[in-house]
């Protein structure tokens, strides 16, 4: 282990020692959109996500209350879900006691290589995520969510918040803790992101799940101490992007990249971050992030990625291997996060899961 990674393991376990995750300071944020349209799922609203998060992960207390977990947590959502906060509800491996009720690909999250999984802050049976135009907003709806769920053991909860959230040609946009901008790479177009995360008919899911969409959740802390130490020129070579999203080869952040005339890395290094996540421009991985910041204090920051696809396999996993021994991995320690799997809009779903 190298001695930054050395350092971002140690004080990650005194971050979690010290009582987990508290909220963020907010800075300068504007309000995405939260326009709600009849059975649009939450996740997918808009094109840019609510600048506030909140992630609340359970376990099912005992097996007896898993039907009873399911439909609390349904309701509660149903109850804090539209206006200025957008929630859902998703399923991590253990809210199911049948394997032919899974989806297909969900298990508990497996420790990547240089991953250092904390389990105060990793997998859960049920995980809430509750978005919002304003800490304010997301801080009730939790503590009504939580009210309503009085029986159900939190395992970890962490707050995130977007910076200088926007919409650019359909994308929603942010800037993360390295001070490079997210979400050019997401697809521009309501119609590409249910492409990307939903899951249809006849891939071999169980039916109640079609419509749904697989969830990972990477609770990342950056070593914004040494990343602020290197040029903005290196920080970009390592990120293959401008921090304003333009292409090093100069073409612009909205379009795809020419990595085809770069064979050797010359322009955008081999090893680049978005060189090693979609080395083929054609075909963008096939996964939709939207992902928050997250401000622990005590020099403890990062990333709490999140994206949604509909193979999880395609998506996170294929990406996630080849971003393996990228240029970015030294400044970066996985600790946390799950999979889940976010049910299809209405309550079919839970019919199906409890009714047997
Ligand atoms: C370690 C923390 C990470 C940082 C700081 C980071 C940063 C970035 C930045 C700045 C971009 C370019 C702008 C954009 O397209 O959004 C990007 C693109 C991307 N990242 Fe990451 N990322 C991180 C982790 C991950 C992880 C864990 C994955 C998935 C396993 C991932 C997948 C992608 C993909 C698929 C793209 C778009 C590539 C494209 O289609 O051009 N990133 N990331």
């Amino acid at each position: 282990m190298t001695s930054r990674r050395r350092l971002l393991a140690a004080s990650a376990a005194m971050a979690a020692g010290a009582g987990g995750l508290t909220a963020v300071g907010a800075t300068a944020l504007r309000n995405g959109s939260s326009e709600r349209q009849e059975n649009e799922p939450a996740h997918l609203r808009g094109a840019a996500p609510l600048p506030f998060a909140q992630f609340i992960s359970f376990d099912i207390t005992s097996e007896g209350a898993r039907a009873d977990a399911l439909h609390a947590a349904h309701r509660a959502i149903a109850a804090i879900d539209g206006g200025s906060v957008a929630a859902w509800l998703a399923l991590g491996e253990g809210a199911f006691t049948s394997g032919a009720d899974k989806p297909r690909y969900l298990k508990r999250m497996p420790s990547f290589v240089g991953d250092v999984l904390d389990p105060v802050q990793s997998h859960g049976d049920l995980l809430l995520h509750i978005t919002g135009s304003s800490a304010r907003a997301v801080r009730q709806a939790a503590g009504q969510t939580l009210h309503a769920l009085p029986r159900q053991q939190v395992r970890w909860r962490a707050n995130g918040t977007r910076l200088e959230t926007r919409t650019e040609a359909g994308r929603g946009l942010s800037r993360n803790p390295f001070h490079f901008t997210e979400g050019h790479g997401n697809p521009a177009t309501a119609a590409e992101t249910a492409e990307r995360a939903n899951v249809r008919a006849g891939r071999g899911e169980p039916s109640w799940a079609v419509g749904g969409s697989y969830q990972v959740i990477r609770i990342i802390r950056l070593a914004t101490d040494f990343w602020n130490r290197d040029t903005v020129h290196e920080q970009e070579r390592i990120t293959g992007r401008r921090r304003n999203g333009r292409w090093l080869d100069g073409t612009p952040s909205s379009e795809r990249a020419a990595f085809a005339t770069d064979p050797h890395g010359k322009i955008t290094p081999l090893d680049a971050h978005v060189r090693r996540a979609a080395p083929n421009p054609r075909t963008p991985p096939p996964m939709v992030r939207r992902s928050y910041n997250y401000d622990r204090g005590s020099d403890d920051q990062g990333l709490i990625f999140s994206c949604f696809q509909s193979d999880l396999e395609k998506g996170f996993e294929a990406v996630q291997r080849r971003l393996q021994g990228e240029a970015m991995a030294k400044y970066t320690l996985t600790t946390g996060g799950g999979y889940f799997f976010v049910p299809p809009p209405g309550d079919a779903w839970l019919r199906a899961l409890t009714q047997k």
